[in-house]
């Protein structure tokens, strides 16, 4: 640990603050973070700390989400630039209008949306539980927002259902390249490809399994195989190496979310002296938006 990371830790304590990291954050902020995970995985801690702060490292939505669940803590987003771009390709406005073409359809809003988004939905899910959460639903339409490649991912495994896309994507999982996975293929036949099902439904065909970060990780440690080419933001490496030390991972070309990248020690350290960014959202959102966040925390991973 370095002079700085110490001072964030003796800051934490001193507060009475819990640091969330998500897993596609800097080494040096996996390092000074009490608990690392998924989007579900960090809304489950959120859900249940007892601490008086939460420090966020993760984007935008993750921090609101945080806040959402936990409205009479105080929330603290070390940097505002750190913003999902997926997040913010959907609207109230649009959504609402997709609502009125396809009356009676429940909306599901994948956590990578806004507040105001989440108000709007009937339930929320993220990459680990999407399929078990459209699968729960009795209805035999529904709108799915904002991911496509994630709503087809489901659709792959839920047959009877019509499901609403809405155009949405990551840049960053867009960017993975069948070409680039085929190169690591040839240069280690022996690995396993796990990629994350914010790829293309073409990326996703090649692979061996697509998961969400965390069953990534999860996957990685539970299996007899040593080598592992790994289609997500190539921060994951870092907790994959520190958790599975024995095997070999080969990250694909340009897979970073500079957005992720946003948050670092030092903004880290400024929002514990500063008590910086706070989150705040009016009452009336919190309690809309809490509601389809509840119901798929109720439905589980
Ligand atoms: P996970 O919930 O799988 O960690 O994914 C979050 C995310 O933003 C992926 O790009
Ligand atoms: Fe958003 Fe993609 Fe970055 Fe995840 S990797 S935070 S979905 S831009």
């Amino acid at each position: 640990m370095d002079t700085l990371q110490n001072e964030i830790l003796r800051l934490k304590e001193e507060k009475n603050a819990v640091i969330l990291g998500h897993n596609y954050q800097r080494k040096e902020v996996q390092e000074i973070s009490d608990f690392l995970g998924d989007s579900y995985g960090l809304s489950v801690q959120a859900s249940k700390t007892k601490a008086r702060i939460i420090v966020f490292c993760g984007v935008d939505f993750m921090a609101e989400s945080a806040k959402i669940l936990n409205p009479e803590k105080i929330v603290l987003h070390p940097n505002l630039k750190s913003k999902c771009p997926m997040a913010g390709m959907v609207d109230v406005k649009g959504l609402r209008e997709l609502k009125a073409e396809h009356p009676g359809a429940p909306v599901v809003s994948y956590v990578n949306t806004s507040a105001d988004v989440k108000a709007e939905s009937d339930i929320c899910c993220t990459s680990a539980n999407a399929v078990k959460i459209v699968q729960s639903l009795e209805d035999s339409k529904i709108i799915f927002v904002p991911d496509t490649n994630l709503g087809l991912y489901v659709q792959r495994f839920v047959k009877d259902k019509e499901i609403v896309f809405w155009p949405g994507y990551c840049p960053t999982h867009m960017g993975i390249k069948v070409a680039d996975l085929e190169t690591l293929r040839e240069q280690h036949p022996a690995a396993e490809i796990l990629v994350h099902p914010e790829c293309t439904p073409e990326v996703i065909e090649m692979a061996d399994f697509a998961y969400s970060t965390e069953g990534i990780i999860k996957h990685v440690t539970s299996s007899p195989k040593r080598e592992f080419i790994i289609g997500t933001e190539s921060n994951m490496l870092h907790r994959l190496r520190k958790e599975a030390p024995g095997k070999v991972f080969y990250d694909v070309p340009n897979a970073t979310c500079p957005n992720m990248r946003e948050i670092t020690l030092e903004n880290v350290r400024d929002s514990l002296v500063k008590t910086q960014h706070k989150i705040e959202l009016p009452a009336d959102l919190i309690r809309k938006a809490r509601v389809p966040l509840e119901r798929m925390l109720r439905a589980g991973r």
